[in-house]
């Protein structure tokens, strides 16, 4: 497959703190980005290793191999990055940040098997590797020990963060699935699926790591929420940009189209088209085996039209939204590095 230009983003109407570090996009890395908090991330990881120990001699097996797929542990980093923001990092934290790492690889693992994709992280998925059933039973195992966690350190106010969370990642994912059948889903239910599936993890990020040094809901934790929201909605959209990429990220491309995925680029280029133009491209995208041709066909078609280019317009919105909110906290290096996830988001190439 030959490369596709992309074109350049324009810079207007970006926020400045982002188009500095725009400027200095060499610069912004999740190593940069984590170093505020670089000497909490080992008290994190015991708490989340720990939590994954069992006697089943399978599920040992499974759980070692998971802890050697690297994730970019964006999560864990944004609780504690949260907490730092607004006061200290306490033992709470920590446990908020395996909470969510815990919940964030369970539903990978899921997510894997329901879009039936073969890898993650650059390796073998779960159910590639091991089959459905066990991805299912890892999937669920992972979960409740988080929770368990949670109750027992009687951690309330984060068990019910994260518990709203998980609901509305079903949920997400459940209109997603339903929006496959019937596709006709609109820039509003394309929204409304990101915030629900991703945006909800990402924003009780934050908002657990602020409830872990202010406690319950204050104006800041309100707002900390919906920063979260704010770079969960810019993530997504990214992540549903590489599917029509060439670039390799170390899981499928492509396979949005192959599962009848409609993500923002397509809806928006369907909306731009012709009556006809949108049947036989909606024709395309409801075959069940679709070839490198017609994955092709619909790509091109989605350039065309410009429906890459207003994703990332609108992918930018979201991080400019995120960045204003980060305005109104006090400067400080955690902030900063907040900003810097904002850039990271967008800028990411995996
Ligand atoms: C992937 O999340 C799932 C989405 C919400 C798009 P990440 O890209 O943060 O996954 P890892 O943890 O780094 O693998
Ligand atoms: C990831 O969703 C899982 C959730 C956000 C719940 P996707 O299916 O869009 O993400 P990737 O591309 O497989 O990581
Ligand atoms: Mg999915
Ligand atoms: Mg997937």
């Amino acid at each position: 497959m030959t490369k596709i230009e992309v074109p350049e983003t324009t810079r207007e109407g970006l926020h400045p703190a982002l188009a500095a570090r725009f400027d200095r996009r060499d610069l912004i890395t999740l190593e940069g980005i984590r170093k505020p908090i670089d000497g909490h991330l080992s008290a994190f990881r015991s708490y989340f290793r720990e939590a994954m120990q069992s006697d089943i001699g399978l599920l040992d097996r499974v759980v070692t191999y998971l802890l050697r797929q690297k994730g970019k542990r964006i999560r864990p980093t944004l609780v504690l990055l949260s907490a730092q923001m607004v006061g200290e990092i306490t033992e709470t934290t920590y446990r908020g940040a395996a909470l969510v790492e815990l919940l964030h690889t369970a539903t990978l693992v899921h997510d894997d098997v329901v879009d039936d994709a073969d890898q993650r992280r650059g390796l073998f998925s779960i159910n590639a590797l091991f089959k459905n059933k066990v991805a299912v039973l890892l999937g669920d195992f992972l979960l409740s020990r988080g929770l368990l966690l949670a109750l027992r350190y009687k951690d309330y106010v984060l068990l019910h963060t994260v518990s709203d969370a998980v609901e509305r990642m079903s949920e997400g994912e459940l209109l997603q699935i339903q929006k496959t059948r019937s596709l006709d889903i609109d820039e509003e239910t394309y929204f409304r699926i990101i915030s629900d599936k991703t945006a909800s993890l990402i924003s009780a990020c934050m908002t657990t790591g602020a409830q872990s040094v202010l406690g319950e809901e204050t104006e800041q934790t309100g707002k900390v929420k919906a920063i979260g929201e704010a770079i969960g909605r810019a993530f997504q959209i990214r992540d549903d940009l590489f599917d029509f990429g060439v670039e390799d990220v170390g899981k499928p491309l492509g396979i949005d189209l192959q599962e009848k995925k409609m993500t923002l680029p397509l809806i928006y280029a369907l909306r731009q088209a012709a009556p006809s133009e949108r049947k036989a491209i909606i024709r395309i995208v409801k075959q069940k085996r679709k070839g490198p041709k017609a994955l092709r066909t619909v790509t091109e078609f989605v350039y065309d039209k410009g429906g890459i280019h207003y994703a990332r317009e609108k992918m930018l919105e979201e991080a400019n939204e995120a960045a204003r909110l980060l305005d109104s906290f006090v400067a400080s290096e955690a902030r900063d590095a907040l900003l810097d996830l904002v850039a990271y988001t967008v800028l990411r190439s995996k």
